[in-house]
């Protein structure tokens, strides 16, 4: 073997540890990804005679025969104003939320939103923020929003009060831990709510955070058919009624992520003010006394990313102005899905060549090892 190829096993090996074993949150958690345990003070939290006897749904299909009653939004897209956040209500303000991170391409959005001086919100999913709680922390340092996405991401109609509450308090709690900040704000993984979660996120102290204009980024990761224009392709029409909306993309997937410049440009472009939800709602983000800000304005020395101009001859073009790789990246994220975060290691790992199977089993069994240490 060459030299050169032992230096670069060396770097890449290094790379493996240096990319899982990022600052872990202290503390003791439930295994990432499943349905966490229920601690017993946390159960008069809810008072359960209050809670609207809607049926605990099964996981293939809502039944809907009761959506009315129960608000359903998964059967009727039913909200109700008291409790739910569907669009910022003032013409041209825009809040634009990123949703199931943080994760391995959350640094380079964070980054492009620094330099353009763009404030957003993060639904962030509880599994994610003990694996970096260093990126959720930049998160809050550079002025953005944060927003209860549950511990395991499950339909929330689909399981118990007991499991809800868990899912909340956890990924709360794991907030608490990485920032010191509690927020008021839940996102229903796939926004699937009804009346009764509705009631128990309340009797929790949070409102509930949905949207009115969705890109359907995820279906990147699943979808080798999704075309990343339509990401820009949709804001452009979106942004052209003036009104004031709420958009949802994901930070999970590179797809995602990458093409999210492109949206800001159209948003600030089409003279909105993109806002963080809870100021362009003008409510409160946390329990704790912190006040967020919108966006300012473009520094002079910084101009915003056109999207890319349609290619005849490649209708995949266009990953976003960090990416070099979007189809490799693409294809490596496509074994995951909406659903399943527990390979969310792995897309970091598809750009290092001939290595690739000697990083991956030192990766997983840094991954093992921390997951035995922490529970
Ligand atoms: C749907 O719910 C209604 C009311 O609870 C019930 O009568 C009906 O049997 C349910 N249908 C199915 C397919 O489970
Ligand atoms: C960008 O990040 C730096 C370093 O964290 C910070 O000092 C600065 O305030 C940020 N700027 C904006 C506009 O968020
Ligand atoms: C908007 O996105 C949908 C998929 O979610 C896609 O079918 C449609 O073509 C997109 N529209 C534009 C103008 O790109
Ligand atoms: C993508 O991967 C293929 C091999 O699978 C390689 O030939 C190609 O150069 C890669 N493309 C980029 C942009 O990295
Ligand atoms: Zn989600």
């Amino acid at each position: 073997m060459h030299l050169t190829s032992l230096s670069a096993l060396f770097a890449t090996t290094l790379f493996a540890f240096a990319s899982v074993s990022d600052a872990v949150l202290p503390g003791t958690w439930p295994p990432l990804d499943q349905a966490p345990p229920m601690k017993p003070e946390w159960a008069k939290l809810v008072n359960k005679k209050k809670l609207p006897k809607a049926p605990v749904q099964t996981a293939q299909a809502a039944n809907c025969s009761q959506a009315v009653q129960f608000c359903i939004w998964s059967c009727n897209a039913c909200t109700r104003s008291e409790s739910d956040v569907t669009a910022c209500p003032n013409d041209k303000e825009w809040g634009i939320s990123y949703d199931d991170g943080p994760s391995p391409y959350t640094p380079a959005l964070l980054d492009f939103l620094n330099q353009t001086n763009t404030k957003v919100t993060f639904a962030v999913v509880g599994s994610r923020v003990v694996e970096r709680p260093e990126v959720l922390q930049r998160i809050r340092d550079e002025g953005h929003e944060i927003v209860v996405h549950t511990w395991s991401h499950p339909a929330l109609t689909t399981i118990s009060t007991e499991q809800i509450i868990a899912e909340i308090k956890w990924t709360e709690l794991a907030i608490q831990t990485a920032i010191g900040l509690t927020p008021k704000y839940l996102r229903p993984p796939r926004g699937d709510y009804d009346d009764r979660v509705r009631s128990i996120a309340t009797q929790l102290g949070y409102k509930i955070l949905m949207w009115d204009r969705d890109t359907f980024d995820w279906k990147s990761a699943e979808d080798s058919s999704y075309q990343p224009s339509w990401i820009w392709g949709n804001f452009s029409q979106w942004v052209t009624d003036s009104h004031g909306h709420i958009s949802l993309e994901h930070d999970l997937y590179p797809v995602g992520a990458q093409n999210a410049p492109y949206a800001i440009s159209i948003v600030r472009e089409a003279g909105y003010t993109i806002k963080p939800v809870s100021v362009c709602t003008g409510t409160a983000a946390y329990r704790e006394n912190v006040q967020l800000a919108a966006s300012g304005p473009l520094p002079a020395d910084v101009t915003l990313p056109d999207p890319p101009a349609p290619s005849p001859t490649d209708s995949t073009s266009g990953s976003g102005p960090e990416s070099t790789s979007s189809t490799n990246d693409t294809s490596a994220n496509a074994q995951s899905t909406s659903d399943s975060y527990a390979s969310s290691v792995s897309p970091q790992f598809s750009r290092l060549g001939p290595f690739i199977i000697l990083t991956i089993s030192i990766a997983f069994s840094v991954y093992n090892i921390r997951n035995i240490i922490i529970g």
